[in-house]
């Protein structure tokens, strides 16, 4: 009788774990398309790097993509897909400017479906692309897991769920915290700041009116305060002004953080690592240690990666659309 209750609580206790695990959380693989298409990360690094030769903003462009990505929905390529009729998608929300080189992404899907068709998800090669673009622009490199699905739902008014320029140190950890990740990988993956370029609508607001005391933002050193001035605020500017987040705006290290410690973060989130006692130590220790920064990431990105990543969804045939 024992026995049996035993038995009973044991093949119990194997089936609510074959039925819970697997719908709740899919397994990515650092060898998930190795039988079925060998080639994936070939394709994808020859597309990306013939891209990136001809137009030197894409490294920067396909890393935001994927941090938006995995923001929205989890990693999911939700932020590939257009708009249709009936429904506006997340990259014709607002904070989508430097959202761009789409292209590139159409271009390594074309291959890959060449190659192995219906077998390699728009989520996986963005995960791919992203590693891809940090190591070629002198970042680390890792394994990337594999084996996410494409989802089917893309909506613009959920980016309003994405971090602002603007928030401080509380509001970015509970951002991170939603989607699992902690303060270490809230500086780490900020790091990818260190790559690239804003628009000045996206800093304006710290040189002018900030506060009541005064126009500009006070965490800002001053010299550099009065070049962003220049850039933004004189009357003809081009709405195109902007300024690069880091001075080797198109190689990945870590100056960026050399940069928030002498008061040059362009954003007031990248500023405000510097100015919170929880955040302030990490910025100084990859400030001081590339290869700490280098591991850091890596892990982050893979953390990131993993954001709500589920069995649902499909393989897209196109990454604009779903099947
Ligand atoms: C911590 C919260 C974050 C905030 C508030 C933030 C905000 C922004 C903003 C406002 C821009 C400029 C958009 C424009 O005006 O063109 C930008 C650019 C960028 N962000 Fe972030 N970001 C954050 C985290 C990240 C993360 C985690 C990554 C990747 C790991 C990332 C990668 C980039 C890159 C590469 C650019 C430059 C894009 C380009 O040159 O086209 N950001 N970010
Ligand atoms: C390389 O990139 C350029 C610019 O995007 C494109 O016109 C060309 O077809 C690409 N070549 C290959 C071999 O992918
Ligand atoms: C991006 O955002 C701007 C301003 O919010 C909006 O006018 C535009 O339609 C959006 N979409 C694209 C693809 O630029
Ligand atoms: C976005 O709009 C949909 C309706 O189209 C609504 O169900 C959803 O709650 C909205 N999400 C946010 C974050 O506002
Ligand atoms: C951060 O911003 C929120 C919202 O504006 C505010 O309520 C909070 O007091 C701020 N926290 C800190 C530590 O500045």
């Amino acid at each position: 009788m024992a026995v049996f209750a035993l038995q009973t609580i044991f093949s119990k206790a194997i089936f609510l774990f074959l039925i819970t695990i697997p719908l709740s959380k899919a397994i990515l693989s650092p060898h998930y398309y190795d039988q079925t298409c060998p080639q994936t990360e070939g394709i994808i690094l020859q597309t990306v790097h013939n891209a990136t030769v001809h137009d030197l903003k894409v490294p920067a462009r396909i890393l935001r993509m994927f941090f938006h990505d995995c923001f929205i929905r989890g990693c999911d390529a939700s932020v590939l897909l257009d708009s249709t009729p009936g429904n506006k998608a997340e990259k014709d929300g607002p904070p989508n400017l430097s959202l761009a080189s789409f292209y590139v992404i159409d271009d390594v899907k074309a291959k890959l479906e060449a190659a192995c068709p219906h077998t390699v998800s728009c989520a996986d090669i963005l995960a791919i692309a992203a590693r891809d673009v940090v190591a070629m622009s002198g970042g680390p490199y890792w394994d990337v897991l594999k084996g996410r699905r494409d989802g089917t739902v893309s909506k613009a008014n959920e980016t309003i769920n994405l971090p602002a320029p603007s928030f401080n140190v509380t509001q970015l950890i509970q951002s991170f915290a939603k989607r699992g990740l902690g303060v270490k990988d809230l500086v780490a993956l900020s790091g990818g700041h260190s790559l690239g370029f804003s628009h000045c609508s996206s800093f304006e607001a710290r040189l002018r009116n900030f506060s009541p005391l005064g126009n500009t933002d006070p965490s800002i050193n001053a010299e550099f305060a009065e070049n962003l001035r220049k850039k933004c605020l004189e009357p003809n500017k081009d709405r195109n002004a902007g300024q690069f987040l880091d001075s080797t705006s198109s190689i990945f290290d870590n100056d960026y953080y050399k940069r928030v410690i002498a008061g040059k973060g362009v954003f007031g989130s990248d500023q405000a690592l510097y100015g919170d006692y929880r955040t302030r130590w990490i910025v100084e220790s990859f400030a001081k240690d590339e290869s700490l920064f280098f591991r850091e990431f890596a892990a982050s990105m893979v953390r990131l990666g993993n954001v709500g990543v589920s069995e649902d969804g499909e393989v897209r045939v196109k990454c604009r659309v779903v099947n």
